[in-house]
C-alpha cells in the first residue's frame, strides 16, 4: 500500500493506475475507522481496480466550540486497517496541504446545506462540499464511495456531482450497526458506558416509526411524536432534530408516501449523535 501525504504523490500514482488500465474509487473519511468504514472500502475493493482511501479530519466542517480538537487520530492504525482491506492508496494529508495560506474558494449546495443537520451547524456542509470536491479533483476517481448514515451529506454530494458535471458515480452504502443497533461512528467513543446504553435509543425509536408506517400510518407529524417522545424519555438525551422528510428536497412532508427520509440528532452531553431511515411507500392507502 502507498501512503501519500501530497497531492503530487497521489497524482502519480492514480495516473500510474490509470496507465495500467484500473478504474478509481476513492473512500472519503476523517479516519478512526470502523467497520462502517471497511464496508464502504470492501465495496470500493470489489468494484475497482485500483482504491483510494482519504483520511483527513478536515477542519473546515467543523463549527466553532465543535470537536475538531478531540477528534480521535489514530493514523497508525487505520493505515493499519487500510492495509488489511488491499487498499492501495492511503491519503493522509496535513491541514495545511489541503488549505494553504491564502485558500479561498468554497462549495456551496444552497438550500440542502441549511436543513436537518445544517440547521444546526452550520457552514458544516460548505466544509464537507468544499473538501470532497477537492478529493475529486485531486484523485479523479471513477467511484465515490459514501454511507447513508450520513443522509443528507450523501444527497448533498450528489446535488454537487450533478450541477458541476462531476465524471464520476457515487454509490451509497447501508448503515452498518453495533449489535444493539447503534450506528457505528466514530463519535461513539466519546459515549460514557451510561450514554453508550441509552444510544440505542435511537435505533430503537426509528424502527417503532418503520413499524407503524408498515402498519399504514402516514401521518408524518405523528411519526415524529413517536420520534421525540422516545427520544425525551431517554435519560441523559436530548433531541436535536426528528424529521420526516421528502429523499429529494430534504424538506418536510405532511404525509408519508413515496421514498421518505425519517432522520434524527441526539445529544448526549456534549456528543452529537445522527441515525436515519428510509421508508419506500408505493401508493397512498385510505
Ligand atoms: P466520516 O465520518 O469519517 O465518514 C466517512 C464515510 O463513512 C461517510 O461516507 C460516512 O457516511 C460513512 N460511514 C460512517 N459511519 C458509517 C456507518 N455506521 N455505516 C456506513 N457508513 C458509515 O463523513 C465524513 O467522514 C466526512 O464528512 C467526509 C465525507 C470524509 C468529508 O470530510
Amino acid at each position: 500500500m502507498i501512503v501519500a501525504y501530497t497531492i503530487e504523490r497521489v497524482r502519480l500514482a492514480v495516473a500510474e493506475a490509470r496507465s495500467r488500465g484500473l478504474s478509481i474509487g476513492l473512500v472519503p473519511t476523517m479516519g478512526a475507522l470502523h467497520a462502517g468504514h471497511v464496508s464502504l472500502i470492501r465495496s470500493a475493493r470489489r468494484e475497482c481496480g485500483f482504491v483510494v482511501v482519504s483520511i483527513f479530519v478536515n477542519p473546515t466542517q467543523f463549527g466553532a466550540g465543535e470537536d475538531l480538537e478531540r477528534y480521535p487520530r489514530p493514523l497508525t492504525k487505520d493505515l493499519q486497517i487500510c492495509e488489511e482491506h488491499h487498499v492501495d492508496l492511503a491519503f493522509a494529508p496535513e491541514a495545511g496541504i489541503m488549505y494553504p495560506p491564502g485558500y479561498r474558494t468554497w462549495v456551496e449546495v444552497h438550500e440542502l446545506q441549511d436543513l436537518l443537520c445544517g440547521a444546526s451547524r452550520p457552514g458544516h456542509f460548505r466544509g464537507v462540499a468544499t473538501v470532497v470536491l477537492k478529493l475529486f479533483n485531486i484523485v479523479q476517481p471513477d467511484l465515490a464511495y459514501f454511507g447513508q448514515k450520513d443522509a443528507q451529506q450523501a444527497r448533498i454530494i450528489r446535488q454537487m456531482v450533478q450541477d458541476l458535471n462531476l465524471q464520476l458515480r457515487l454509490q451509497v452504502c447501508p448503515i452498518v450497526r453495533e449489535p444493539d443497533g447503534l450506528a457505528l461512528s466514530s463519535r461513539n467513543q466519546y459515549l460514557d458506558s451510561a450514554q453508550r446504553d441509552h444510544a440505542r435509543a435511537l435505533h430503537v425509536a426509528l424502527e417503532e416509526v418503520r413499524k407503524l408506517a408498515e402498519k399504514g400510518e402516514r401521518d408524518a407529524r405523528v411519526l415524529r411524536q413517536l420520534l421525540a417522545s422516545r427520544i425525551a424519555a431517554t435519560p441523559g438525551a436530548v433531541l436535536d432534530y426528528a424529521a420526516v422528510v421528502d429523499m429529494e428536497t430534504l424538506k418536510p412532508v405532511a404525509r408519508v408516501k413515496g421514498e421518505v427520509l425519517v432522520a434524527m440528532a441526539v445529544e448526549f452531553g456534549t456528543t452529537r449523535l445522527i441515525d436515519n431511515i428510509r421508508l419506500s411507500i408505493a401508493t397512498e392507502e385510505s
